[in-house]
């Protein structure tokens, strides 16, 4: 049975303070995507980064979700989630790697 557009499921996370519906079942990776800027942390030279290997090994796609580091390439969106990138920040305190 083929679902329409009308039936998709959203879950309601919380981006850097902002809440934003997202469709249930996709990665945190791909709800950052979704919206702009789509960085997920700051390198130590001050670069914006995002996701980039899309299956937990590049690490570019570190972010703190409910306080602790995850990736998010590898976190499904959960309702309520509060998911804090640190893109924009000061070089030098990026996100450690988990
Ligand atoms: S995008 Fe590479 S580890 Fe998540």
């Amino acid at each position: 049975m083929k679902r329409s557009a009308s039936h998709t499921q959203t879950v309601q996370i919380v981006v850097n303070g902002i809440p934003r519906q997202v469709p249930a079942g996709i990665s945190v990776a791909a709800a950052l995507a979704q919206q702009p800027p789509g960085t997920t942390r700051t390198s130590v030279a001050g670069e914006p980064r995002a996701p980039l290997c899309g299956m937990g090994v590049c690490h570019e796609c570190r972010v703190r979700i409910q306080g602790r580091i995850r990736l998010a390439c590898q976190t499904v969106c959960a309702e309520g989630m509060a998911i804090d990138t640190d893109a924009g920040t000061a070089p030098g305190i990026a996100t450690p790697c988990p």
